[in-house]
Parts: structure tokens; C-alpha cells; sequence
């Protein structure tokens, strides 16, 4: 199981910033893991929340499971230790996406403490960025 885990605003991608962020819909993007998934043989499961608590529980069932996972911190990839600590758990692989390139964004931005736990990271490719995470987890998966 690849778990693919959005972070706070995300499920509001294509009415939010949309020169940031694209026009590409939350449901968009839980479509297109889904079917790159299907293409690819592998099972994946698309979620989204604003509670740190609830990512944190993902976090932890994916730990648990030994599943791999593409994580969009979203804003929690600048600060939040508690997301990170639950990161630094997992056994299976974890790769960071981030729809903008937060290298040319506000400072703020250039730092993710997520980072230093995930096998890779990709970001600034749009909602492309997940399509080529998940190819990559499929690599591995049998
Ligand atoms: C983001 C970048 C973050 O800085 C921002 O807070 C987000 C989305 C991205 O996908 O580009 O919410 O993770």
C-alpha cells in the first residue's frame, strides 16, 4: 500500500492561489494518484486534512503497516516537529512533494524539517510531482 497524505489547504487546490497552485482540483489530483496507481499495479490511498492530529494517526497507521508514502506537509513542512517525528517512523519509503518550488518562494518556504526523514524529495513540478513519486514507489513495490 502506497498512502498518498496532503497536508492543511490542500483540499482546497484549484480555487486556492491557482498562480501558485494550478487550476487542477483536489478531486483532479486524488484521480490521477489513483489511476497512476492502477496503471501501475500498485494500491494506493489518497487523504487530506487540516488536523495535525489526524496526519499524525496516518503517519502512525502507515508505521505500523510498514507502507510507503507520499507526503505533502503542505504548511506544516516549515515548522512542525510532532509531523516530522511521526515521518521519521515509518519503515517504508517516504517521498516529499510539493506542488510549488519552494526554493523560489518567501524564505519561510526554503526550509522543510521533513526533509532530513523522507528518501527524496520533489517539488516545483505541479501535481506532476506525485505522478513521478508514485512511479518511483512502484519501483520497489512487491
Ligand atoms: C506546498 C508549499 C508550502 O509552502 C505551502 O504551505 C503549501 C503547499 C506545495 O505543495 O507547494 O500549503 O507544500
Amino acid at each position: 500500500m502506497i498512502y498518498v497524505l496532503n497536508g492543511p489547504n490542500l483540499g482546497r487546490l484549484g480555487t486556492r492561489e491557482p498562480s501558485v497552485y494550478g487550476h487542477t482540483t483536489y478531486a483532479d489530483l486524488e484521480k490521477l494518484c489513483l489511476e497512476t496507481a492502477e496503471r501501475l499495479g500498485v494500491r494506493a490511498e489518497v487523504r487530506q486534512t487540516d488536523a495535525e492530529f489526524e496526519m499524525i494517526k496516518w503517519l502512525h497507521q502507515a508505521a505500523d503497516e510498514g507502507a510507503d508514502v507520499v507526503l505533502n506537509p503542505a504548511a506544516w513542512s516549515h515548522y512542525n516537529i510532532a509531523i516530522r517525528d511521526a515521518a521519521a517512523q515509518l519503515r517504508g519509503r517516504l517521498i516529499e512533494v510539493h506542488i510549488s518550488n519552494i526554493h523560489t518562494r518567501e524564505e519561510f518556504r526554503h526550509h522543510s524539517v521533513i526533509s532530513a526523514v523522507a528518501a527524496g524529495v520533489i517539488a516545483g513540478l505541479g501535481v506532476d510531482g506525485y505522478r513521478l513519486a508514485l512511479e518511483h514507489l512502484a519501483r520497489f513495490a512487491g
